[in-house]
């Protein structure tokens, strides 16, 4: 785990980053969340997609990820991602290539508002292959120890499969989750899948819209 201070370097940079445009943009002081309110403005043409339950995406088929409950950091740092081609997925490049550093604070906040139960007893037995996943994850994938590190609870287990098997096959890149998908069998990914996906978590928009929060 030689790679962990320059985690927790970039981690703490983000948070940085974060915090200074917060204070510029309203005068809250201290907070290092966006403008919620304004975020979901922002975040009105994404219900098209992430507000629909179950929504695919197309080649390959997989649903829409849920958003509602993922970190700040880590959203700003996938929408960031995604503009700049990093990660590459054509409809999330036209949809993230116009936000400024601000918008994607702001949305990221309105999205994180929806807050994910990180208490609740683990649903299930976990697969041994998830043992090296919690350190990160947290213990049932809700507890992400750092702010740009993904909560994967709740979330759907097709789309957890495509990102695991995106790690694997280098389409999608990231030092961390690389070093651990080369570890793992690819017939343990659907179990693993499965088991974050079965824990209470991450909701869709339309749950943030109706209930300004995930059910609880
Ligand atoms: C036309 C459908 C569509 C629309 C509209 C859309 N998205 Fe997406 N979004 C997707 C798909 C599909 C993915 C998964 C892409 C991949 O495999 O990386 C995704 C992925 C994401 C992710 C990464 C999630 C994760 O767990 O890593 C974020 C963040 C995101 N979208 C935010 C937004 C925001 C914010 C908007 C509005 C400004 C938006 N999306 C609009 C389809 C859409
Ligand atoms: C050392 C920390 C660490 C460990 C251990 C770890 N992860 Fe990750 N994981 C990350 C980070 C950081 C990211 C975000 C990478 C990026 O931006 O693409 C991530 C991203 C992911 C994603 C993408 C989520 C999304 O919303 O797109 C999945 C799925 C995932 N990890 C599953 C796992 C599984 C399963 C294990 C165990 C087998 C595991 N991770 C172990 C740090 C870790």
């Amino acid at each position: 785990m030689t790679f962990r201070p320059t985690l927790v370097a970039l981690g703490l940079g983000l948070v940085a980053t974060a915090a200074t445009v917060t204070a510029q943009s309203n005068n809250q002081g201290g907070a290092t969340a966006g403008d919620a309110e304004r975020g979901a403005r922002l975040a009105y043409t994404c219900h098209g997609c992430h507000g629909i339950p179950n929504y695919r995406n197309a080649y390959p088929g997989y649903k829409v990820p849920k958003l509602v409950g993922q970190q700040a950091p880590y959203l700003e740092a996938a929408l960031r991602a995604y503009a700049t081609g990093e990660r590459s997925h054509p409809t999330m490049f036209s949809q993230s290539e116009s936000l400024s550093d601000q918008d994607r604070a702001d949305i990221a906040a309105y999205l994180e508002s929806g807050g994910v139960p990180q208490d609740r007893p683990v649903v299930g037995t976990p697969p041994p292959a998830t043992q090296t996943c919690v350190a990160c994850h947290g213990d049932n994938g809700a507890k992400a120890v750092m702010g740009d590190y993904p909560v994967l609870a709740g979330q759907h287990q097709d789309y957890l499969e495509h990102a695991l098997r995106d790690y694997k096959s280098g389409r999608r890149k990231n030092p961390i989750m690389a070093g651990i998908v080369a570890a793992i069998d690819d017939k343990d990914i659907p179990a693993i899948a499965a088991f974050f996906a079965n824990q209470p978590g991450l909701c869709g928009m339309e749950d943030l819209r109706k209930h300004g929060a995930c059910k609880k």
